[in-house]
This record gives structure tokens, C-alpha cells and sequence, in this order.
């Protein structure tokens, strides 16, 4: 696979850390952190926000979002939503936070991502089927315009719901670190398949650096390697 597999008792936990230290080694003044959506995202984001404490000086954090489903900022699937109530509400500030808005259409979120040049920290999880942010295998943004960083997609399995807007692999490869949190055995095959480099959505991502956190559940026999 792409990067380094950690696996860890913890995933939340490791990730708290990792976002900290990112934090703290940034180069620049401000830090531009992408949130993903999913449960395991949700876990991350909450226990973020009760234990960085004033590690991270988030009025220095701009906030952005790798993908999102087009439906209202607080509908119950909206990943701004997740975002908001998981680590916004519970942090109090940000510097700044860019939600993906579909009605809108994808070129202003581009243009954002464009002018933004590098991402500090990417965070993305890894769905049962190998997707990852709204890339999904089979769907159009599998080969998307390689000028393309932000672009609209869908399932065409029907398994993910809701039309999305997501960044595309290009989009991801802005970040200085990617940092993918795989958790419970529902993963394991997924993950499996990137580790043995299948052409599943997650195989695909790339970055300056990317670490795979992972529990036991999800990693299974990739433990013993
Ligand atoms: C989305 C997410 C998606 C998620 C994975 C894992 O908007 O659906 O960005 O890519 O990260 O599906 O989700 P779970 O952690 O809930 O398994």
C-alpha cells in the first residue's frame, strides 16, 4: 500500500496525536485541516476536540471538508453537519471553515482548493466496499480530469447514498499528510485489497506522506507482516 500502516489499540486516540503534531510542525501561520464524514471520523473528531486542549490553537485551523453528501447543512447525512457537532461546536472556534456547498456547483470550492495550494492534513476513512471521501469504484471521479480537484459524483452501486461533491484523487495528493483511520472488521477486506494494491478507490490515494491508522479488527492478518 501507499504509505505506512500503524496499527494501534486507539485509532481516535493516535489520531488526536498525529493531528497535534502536524499542528505544531506546520510551516505555515495557518494550519488547513479537511475533515471527512463516516462514524470512525465522528469518533476521531470528538475525542479531538476533548483532548487537544490548548495544544492546538485553533483560531490558527482552517477547516474544510474532502467530500460531502448535497443535501441541507443539517440534514443528519450532512458531513458539515458531523463536522460541526463533533469537533465546531465542541472546539468554539476556527479560524475560518469552508463547507461544501452543492447548490453552488464545484468550480468555487476548486477555485478555494487552488488558491489554498497545499493542505497540512487530509483525513479520510475507508467504506467496507474500498471508497474513500466520494470516490467510489465505478463512478465517474475515478477518472476525473487531472486539472480537476473538486468535482460532483455518485455511487453507481447505489450502496452510498446522495449525490456528492468530493475532492478527487488530485485534490487528496494536495496534502503534506494524509492520515486514513480504518476501524472494525467490516474493514478488513477493504483494506486488505489495498494493502495488496487492487484498484479499489483507497489504493489510489497518495499525499506527501500517508499513514493508514488501523485497529486490530480492521487489519487482521496485515498485523503479522
Ligand atoms: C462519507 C465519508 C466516507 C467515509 C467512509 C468510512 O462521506 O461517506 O467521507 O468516505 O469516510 O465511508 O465511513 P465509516 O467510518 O462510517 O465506516
Amino acid at each position: 500500500m501507499f504509505g505506512d500502516l500503524v496499527i494501534v489499540d486507539d485509532v481516535p486516540g493516535e489520531f488526536t496525536e498525529r493531528v497535534i503534531e502536524a499542528f505544531l510542525a506546520r510551516p505555515d501561520d495557518t494550519f488547513a485541516l479537511s475533515l471527512s464524514g463516516g462514524d470512525t471520523a465522528r469518533r476521531c473528531y470528538e475525542r479531538l476536540a476533548d483532548e487537544a486542549g490548548t495544544q492546538i490553537d485553533w483560531w490558527k485551523v482552517d477547516v474544510y471538508w474532502g467530500d460531502e453528501r448535497c443535501v441541507p447543512a443539517d440534514h443528519p447525512d450532512s458531513n458539515y453537519r458531523l463536522g460541526r457537532e463533533a469537533l465546531l461546536d465542541r472546539i468554539g472556534v476556527a479560524n475560518a471553515h469552508y463547507p461544501m456547498r452543492c447548490e453552488e456547483g464545484a468550480d468555487p470550492y476548486q477555485l478555494r482548493v487552488g488558491e489554498l495550494g497545499k493542505f497540512d492534513l487530509v483525513h479520510l476513512g475507508l467504506g467496507a466496499d474500498g471508497h474513500t471521501a466520494s470516490l467510489f469504484t465505478g463512478s465517474e471521479a475515478m477518472n476525473a480530469d487531472p486539472g480537476r480537484l473538486v468535482v460532483f459524483n455518485e455511487d453507481p452501486s447505489g450502496r452510498n447514498r446522495w449525490p456528492r461533491m468530493t475532492l478527487t484523487f488530485a485534490g487528496i495528493a494536495r496534502a503534506r499528510l494524509v492520515i486514513v483511520t480504518v476501524m472494525g472488521e467490516d474493514k478488513r477486506d477493504a483494506l486488505a485489497a489495498v494493502a495488496r494494491g487492487e484498484d479499489v478507490p483507497g489504493a489510489r490515494i497518495r499525499g506527501t506522506r500517508v499513514v493508514w491508522l488501523a485497529d486490530e479488527a480492521a487489519a487482521g492478518d496485515l498485523s503479522e507482516t
